[in-house]
This record gives C-alpha cells, structure tokens and sequence, in this order.
C-alpha cells in the first residue's frame, strides 16, 4: 500500500504537540498560552494529546492486522490517524459531529469531510458489530461508555484511552475493577501532560487465554 515506508506527519497539529512538548516553559504566559492551544486542540481535533510515538506503540501492541471498533469517536480524528498508521477502523458515535476527520490515501493527508460516522450509542456498537473486530477501542469516553459493553464483547483487545484512577472522568471505578476479570492490562502509556492539568494515558488491555 502508498502508506507503508511514508514517514511524513500526515498533518499539522502532531508537529504543534512535539514542538510544544519539546520546549515547555514554566512562565505564565506560555502556560495560558499553551492552556488555550490546549482547550481549542481538544474541541478542534481530540481529547487525549497524540503523538506518533503513543499511535506506533498502540499499532505495536495490537498488531498491523488488527482491525478497531472505535466508539464515541467524536470528530473521528484518532480513527483517520490509525488509518494512516494501516489499521482498519470502524468509528462510530452517539451524536453526529459538524467536523470530521479522515485519512487521504492519495494524497497522504488527514482531511475534512462530512460525516459519514454510523451514529450508535456504544452499547448498540458492541452487540452490531459482535465478533466482527478484533480490538474496542474509545478515547475520553463518558462514564459508562465501554462499562456497558464489557458483558458483550468478546475483541481479543481493549484500548482505552482518557483519565485513569484514581481520577474517573472518563469511566468509573467498576470499570476498572470489572474489566481486569476478563482482561490483563499489557502496556500503559502515558500521554504528554502539555498543560500541566492533563492525565491522559493510554491503556492496553489484552484478554485472558
Ligand atoms: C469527550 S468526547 C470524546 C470524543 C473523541 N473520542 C475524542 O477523544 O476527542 C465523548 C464522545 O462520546 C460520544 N458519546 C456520548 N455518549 C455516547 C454513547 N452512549 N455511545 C456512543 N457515543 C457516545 C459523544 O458524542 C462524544 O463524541
């Protein structure tokens, strides 16, 4: 395929976040700046702080071939640059969002495009799409979101990306406790804390033999 030995960063912001994690200043007004940088990259792109360090390792952990049910992909950024990585991905999200985002085979870019998401509630995802991929995958979810889906998967990985205990924004502490039942945790990665607030981390769970 075009993409494979394609080395260049399909698009801008991942530059902006190596370049801001690089250089990070203590003074005031580079933290506000970089607090706003921050606040309008989550609404504009995603939630967690990417970089292709955290998408490389994500890839290596579940393997070239594996294919991703995402739910609550919101502006389906994450979904257009594991696609880029060679993935196949299937986003999908409650809501229809204005901005979506998606990988360009021809021209090796992340584009804009309307959206084309199969609006699902995640719950409805996992019973769909049942036995059809190999990997759940969600970013920043709402409390609940992968909960409700654990009794009906059977993928042989979760990635789940967000807020970790003992902070449960993203799922609650039942989640946490009630996947570890069916699935070992095989790499935890922590994403770059640019604004000083952030605790993203991305956490790979493998089901038990
Ligand atoms: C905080 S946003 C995260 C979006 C994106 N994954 C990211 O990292 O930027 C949460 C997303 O979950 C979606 N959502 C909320 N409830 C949901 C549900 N029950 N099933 C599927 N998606 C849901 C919202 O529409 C929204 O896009």
């Amino acid at each position: 395929m075009a993409r494979r030995g394609f080395s260049k960063i399909p698009c801008n912001f991942l530059n902006e976040v190596e370049a801001i994690v690089q250089k990070q200043s203590e003074s005031t007004k580079a933290a506000f700046k970089v607090f706003e940088w921050r606040s309008m990259y989550a609404i504009t792109y995603m939630h967690p702080v990417m970089t292709m360090k955290v998408l490389e390792r994500i890839k290596s952990n579940i393997g070239e071939n594996c294919s991703v049910l995402e739910v609550g992909s919101g502006t389906c950024m994450l979904y257009a640059l594991l696609t880029y990585m060679g993935l196949r991905v299937r986003p999908t999200d409650i809501a229809r969002h204005e901005t979506m985002y998606y990988y360009d085979e021809l021209t090796h870019r992340i584009k804009v495009r309307d959206s084309n998401i199969d609006e699902i509630d995640s719950f409805e995802a996992a019973v769909k799409y049942k036995g059809d991929y190999d990997c759940l995958l969600c970013s920043w979810p709402f409390p609940g979101m992968i909960r409700n889906c654990l009794p009906v998967i059977t993928c042989k990985y979760v990635v789940f990306i967000g807020e970790v205990p003992p902070h449960y924004i993203c799922e609650s502490r039942e989640f946490f406790e009630e996947i570890l039942q069916t699935y070992d945790i095989v790499d935890t990665i922590k994403l770059p804390n640019i604004n000083w607030i952030d605790k993203g981390v991305c956490v790979i769970y493998k089901r038990k033999e």
